[in-house]
């Protein structure tokens, strides 16, 4: 059911837009908007906003994610929206976002029309989102609009070989993974600290070589930056200190770049051609390194899972052992993770125009979200939605399922996926090859439905030679 919110709650253009799209308006009826009520905006507020924003959006924070876990945070924010589903019919409902109207889709039209939008009508820099990124990537591609996003978008996606599944320099990259899981494996038991100090190394090798290996000084200053970020740009006097944070970053990346073999992800950038210098080909290896780093709790997630689920282990343990790069299962068990454990939870946009959803017209600045981690969690439309079910992901269909998108679909989906996948995957079968997990806490149930969140900082997986 829409709910009619009599002329405050109603377009008031008198128009009614004829389709989905940008822009679309025709002379018939207004169509009625679906607007939440006060107590539905406070649900909201209470149950999702707030317990994002204070779990950090950027750079988790421990202590903040255990609590969320504990308390089964993330499926009170899914309640919630399942009753915005359930009470509007499954049109977006217009709520209010941390700083304005906040556009949310709850059903599948919407989320197509979501992932087919040009990003320069519903572009990626929405204010808060923006705000918080910008104390760490500037000038990344995701903080960037128009043309020189465009232009930005280009040297990712020759950088990160975003059209290959293989990335051209796998060989070189698979070797750092293969020195770097050494440290993994060399103790009876891997915890989230240890996964995390190996991948960070891994990063600042495939992003700027092997002179980087040993700079967990870079990595501590993007953290500090990261963790700034998580206030979305609300603390101005800190603002300053990390403008000149990120200047120092920066620099040293440049002078690392500059002499990195030419796999190197910073090298490559700087193959790309920036005849008037604006493009910051340097800027865009921060979103690299953060994303790079954010492997760590993906590779530690699947792990965790795989311990609570024997017979999955089982399947994978085979195809760890043969040494090759493909691996249809265990890879089909990151995405699975990653469809559990979204590390993009939410999707958010800015309308830069006016764009019609469900018949009705929303202004240019609207913020829109795709709730991810409740499309991919949702228990009415995705068949054992709370369950382990990596086969899912063998299925042809899967990566063109709307509801499934740990990594976006569309103009502004992750150029990283393949280079992603085939890291993580391949740092979880180093674990593999010669190990089995014996046990692991947190406890996961191997059977029933799997929380929404778990403790990844709290991670420690037991493993015993095979
Ligand atoms: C498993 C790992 C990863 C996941 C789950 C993931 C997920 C995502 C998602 C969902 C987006 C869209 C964000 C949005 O719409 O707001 C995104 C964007 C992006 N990702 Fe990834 N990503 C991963 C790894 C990587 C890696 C390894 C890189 C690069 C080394 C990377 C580079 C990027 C960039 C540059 C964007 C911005 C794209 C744009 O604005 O056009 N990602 N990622």
């Amino acid at each position: 059911m829409t709910q009619s919110t009599g002329s405050s709650g109603r377009d008031t253009t008198g128009t009614t837009a004829t389709g989905t799209g940008t822009g679309t308006a025709g002379p018939a009826r207004p169509a009625a908007r679906a607007v939440a009520g006060t107590g539905e905006n406070l649900r909201f507020l209470a149950t999702h906003t707030l317990p994002t924003f204070a779990r950090g959006f950027i750079n988790p924070r421990p202590r903040m994610v255990r609590a969320s876990a504990a308390l089964r945070q993330p499926e009170w924010s899914a309640a919630t929206l399942r009753s915005l589903r359930d009470r509007h019919g499954g049109a977006p409902v217009l709520l209010r976002g941390l700083s304005g109207p906040l556009l949310v889709l709850l059903d599948e039209p919407e989320l197509r029309q979501f992932y087919s939008a040009s990003v320069r009508d519903l572009a990626m820099d929405a204010p808060d989102k923006n705000a918080g990124l910008t104390v760490l990537e500037p000038s990344g591609v995701i903080c960037s609009h128009g043309e020189l996003r465009e232009d930005r978008r280009r040297i990712n996606h020759a950088s990160l070989a975003a059209g290959d599944t293989v990335h051209p320099c796998a060989k070189e990259f698979l070797a750092v993974v293969a020195e770097e899981a050494r440290s993994l494996t060399a103790r009876a038991v891997l915890d989230a600290p240890e996964i995390q100090r190996s991948l960070s190394r891994m990063c600042r090798r495939i992003v700027l070589g092997d002179a980087a290996a040993d700079d967990d000084r870079l990595t501590a200053w993007l953290s500090a930056l990261r963790s700034e970020a998580n206030w979305l740009g609300r603390r101005r006097k800190q603002a300053r200190a990390a403008r000149v944070l990120y200047a120092r970053a920066d620099a040293r990346i440049a002078e690392y770049a500059a002499v990195a073999p030419a796999h190197t992800l910073g090298a490559r950038a700087l193959t790309r051609s920036d005849p008037d210098g604006v493009l910051d080909r340097i800027g865009q290896t921060h979103h690299w390194m953060l994303a790079l780093d954010g492997l760590a709790p993906v590779v530690a997630r699947t792990l965790l899972l795989l311990a609570a689920h024997p017979a999955e282990q089982d399947a994978v343990l085979g195809e760890a052992a043969a040494d090759g790069r493909d691996m249809p299962r265990l890879r089909a068990c990151v995405q699975e993770s990653l469809r559990l454990f979204p590390l993009v939870p939410d999707l958010v946009r800015v309308t830069r125009a006016q764009t019609t959803w469900r018949g009705v017209p929303h202004p240019a600045g609207t913020a829109v979200l795709v709730p991810a981690l409740f499309h991919g969690r949702d228990r009415d439309h995705v068949p054992a939605a709370d369950l382990f079910a990596p086969g899912r992901w063998l299925a042809p269909e899967a990566a063109a399922d709307l509801r499934l998108a740990p990594f976006g679909h569309g103009a502004a989906a992750c150029p990283g996926a393949n280079l992603g996948m085939l890291l993580s995957t391949a740092v979880c079968a180093e674990v593999l090859r010669r190990h089995r997990l014996a046990g692991a806490r947190p406890t996961l149930p191997a059977a029933g439905p799997l929380p929404r969140i778990v403790d990844t900082p709290g991670i420690r997986l037991r493993l015993e030679p095979r």
